[in-house]
């Protein structure tokens, strides 16, 4: 199959969406951007077109998908807001929507049991992204990130046609990602003591932010030890070259005859590990001071970038977690447990 790539301009991205739509309703798929990384979509409520989302990416049936709405207003189309939890939500909403946070609620039964992997809740986000929003308003619509199953997410188009060029009929390029993380997931709870949010994925929208709101809390563990969001299995995120985080620097010690790429933070200061060795390959992710949003944006194009550039091992420098650092380490980590499978 050929993959057309469409480039949605800043001015005229109408185009682009009403392209995507035509596919998204002759029961295709297509890769959209949004804000966080770029996204493979189909019709949400139509079966078919989700079960190729599946198929394309080879992703486990058992990992559920998000659904994109629109508006705030659609949120009743595919979630039904428990009364207890409507004034929790709509803070939450009126905070960080459109935008890269998404919510766990309890799913309206139209909702096909493919998209949410049977559960009885879906999980729902209005993207910031005008394509993504545009293109959600006409059709809600069912996106897991597009790659295929357990790679890096794309956060460029470019990277869209690495992960799924020749399997999907049209890619609409809405340039780089401006977060470069995936959303941050949070499950509001009602608890004794007042409503919870129980976070389930780290993401661009960090805990400090979520506490105004309400208390943030851990995701429980299921008997099986299993999370309660499945995609959050350790495998997430690899590289195809292993990659090891590295925490403090006297820590690494080079082995004689392997080449080593860096994924360094700032490239100097302290914790830096620039001169630890010869590296094949160096990507700095926010050169200079250092900020954690711009090594955000930039951590899968660095790694990509590494994966790419051949070499036996990719160490990477541990970032402070604090803000955003956490779902960066969040990555890191499980980057590191995927490669070494
Ligand atoms: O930023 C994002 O969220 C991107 C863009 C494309 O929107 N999407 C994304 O989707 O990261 P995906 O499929 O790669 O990750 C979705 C995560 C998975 O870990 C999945 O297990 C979890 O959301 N999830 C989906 N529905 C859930 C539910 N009902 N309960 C708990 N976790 C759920
Ligand atoms: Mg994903």
């Amino acid at each position: 199959m050929d993959t057309k790539l469409v480039v949605a301009d800043f001015e005229d991205w109408r185009e682009a969406v009403a392209e995507a739509i035509a596919v998204l309703e002759g029961d295709g798929v297509v890769a959209l951007p949004t804000e966080t990384v770029y996204g493979l979509a189909a019709d949400a409520f139509n079966a078919e077109a989700v079960a190729r989302v599946f198929e394309v990416k080879e992703r486990p049936s058992f990992d559920p998908l998000i659904v994109h709405i629109g508006h705030k207003r659609d949120l009743d189309l595919v979630a039904k807001v428990p009364e207890e939890l409507e004034e929790v939500v709509d803070e939450l909403v009126e905070a960080h929507w459109p935008g890269p946070l998404t919510l766990v609620l309890p799913k309206r039964e139209d909702v096909p049991d493919l998209v949410t992997s049977g559960l009885g809740t879906v999980a729902v986000r209005l993207s910031a992204h005008e394509v993504m929003r545009a293109v959600a308003r006409e059709i809600p619509i069912a996106a897991p990130s597009a790659n295929r199953f357990g790679r890096i997410s794309p956060t460029s188009a470019q990277a869209v046609m690495e992960e799924l060029g020749g399997k999907i009929p049209l890619v609409i390029d809405g340039g780089a990602c401006r977060d470069g993380l995936e959303s941050t997931i949070v499950a509001p709870e009602m608890t004794e003591k007042g409503p919870i949010l129980r976070l389930l994925r780290p993401g661009p929208i960090p805990k400090e932010e979520l506490r105004k709101i309400a208390k943030v809390v851990k995701p429980k563990r299921s008997k099986e030890d299993h999370v309660e969001a499945p995609g959050q299995i350790e495998s997430h995120y690899a590289p195809a070259t292993p990659l090891v985080v590295v925490e403090r620097p006297e820590d690494f010690i080079p082995e004689e005859g392997l080449r080593y790429g860096l994924l360094s933070y700032r490239g100097e200061g302290k914790g830096s590990l620039m001169e630890a060795t010869e590296w094949a390959h160096t990507e700095v992710m926010s050169p200079g001071k250092g900020k954690l949003a711009e090594g955000a944006v930039r951590l899968f194009y660095c790694l990509r970038s590494l994966d790419a550039a051949g070499v036996d091992v990719i160490v990477a420098e541990a970032v402070s977690e604090t803000g955003v650092g956490v779902a960066m380490m969040d990555r890191l980590r499980r980057a590191a447990a995927g490669s070494k499978k």
